[in-house]
């Protein structure tokens, strides 16, 4: 469907009163500035993948550009299905001995600190008593600037199709791919 019939679509939704606000999913800067401009505040959020290993959203600027234009950032798979504690990687284990919290707490409360809105799935009460908890404390800043900046050694990025050209894969398969892209250095 083109662009612009999306957009008639969504706009008469919108005005039937059978949505009240849109959100994307996965999409490149430039769909994301073109539906902002389209939409405006109605335009409420957009959910993209992060995760303590995979961080092509934050490299090419998605999140920052959605935090500019107001638009919620939601993250999707953010534990990588309780795949990223089982690497014990060395910076989740200092700051989860430093605080005294789980791996995943660490990645979550780093999420919640930059204001992004976690999506993490758990059917398990004593999980999501974590979870929840992992919003609750406080790490000092260097240490959020080192979950920022760290990148994982050994890890090639795999080539993205942003603008669906057909060349490389969908941004939303990367946390998938993950170990095929991964050689311990
Ligand atoms: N927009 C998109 O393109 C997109 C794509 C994929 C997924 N999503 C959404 O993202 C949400 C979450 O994604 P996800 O379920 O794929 O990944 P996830 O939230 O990273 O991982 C869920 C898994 O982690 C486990 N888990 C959760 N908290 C835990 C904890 N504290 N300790 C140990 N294990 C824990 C859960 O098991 P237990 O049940 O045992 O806790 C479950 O097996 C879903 O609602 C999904 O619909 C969106």
């Amino acid at each position: 469907m083109e662009k612009l019939k999306v957009f008639k679509l969504i706009n008469s939704l919108l005005q039937s009163g059978r949505t009240k606000y849109i959100s994307l999913s996965n999409s490149n800067l430039q769909t994301i500035q073109r539906f902002k401009k389209e939409f405006g505040d109605l335009f409420y959020a957009h959910e993209a993948h992060l995760s303590f290993e995979i961080r092509e959203n934050q490299d090419k600027g998605i999140f920052y550009l959605c935090d500019d234009l107001g638009i919620q950032n939601v993250i999707w798979r953010p534990l990588r299905e309780n795949k990223t504690v089982g690497y014990n990687w060395p910076l989740l284990v200092e700051l989860s001995s430093k605080y005294g919290k789980t791996q995943n707490q660490i990645v979550l409360n780093w999420m919640a600190h930059r204001g992004y809105k976690i999506e993490v799935m758990s059917k398990s009460p004593e999980h999501i008593k974590e979870n929840w908890d992992a919003t609750l404390f406080e790490m000092d800043d260097d240490d959020y600037q080192k979950m920022n900046e760290h990148r994982i050694d050994g890890y090639t990025y795999p080539k993205v199709d942003w603008n669906k050209t057909g060349e490389g894969i969908s941004v939303s398969v990367l946390p998938d791919k993950f170990e095929e892209n991964y050689v311990k250095p």
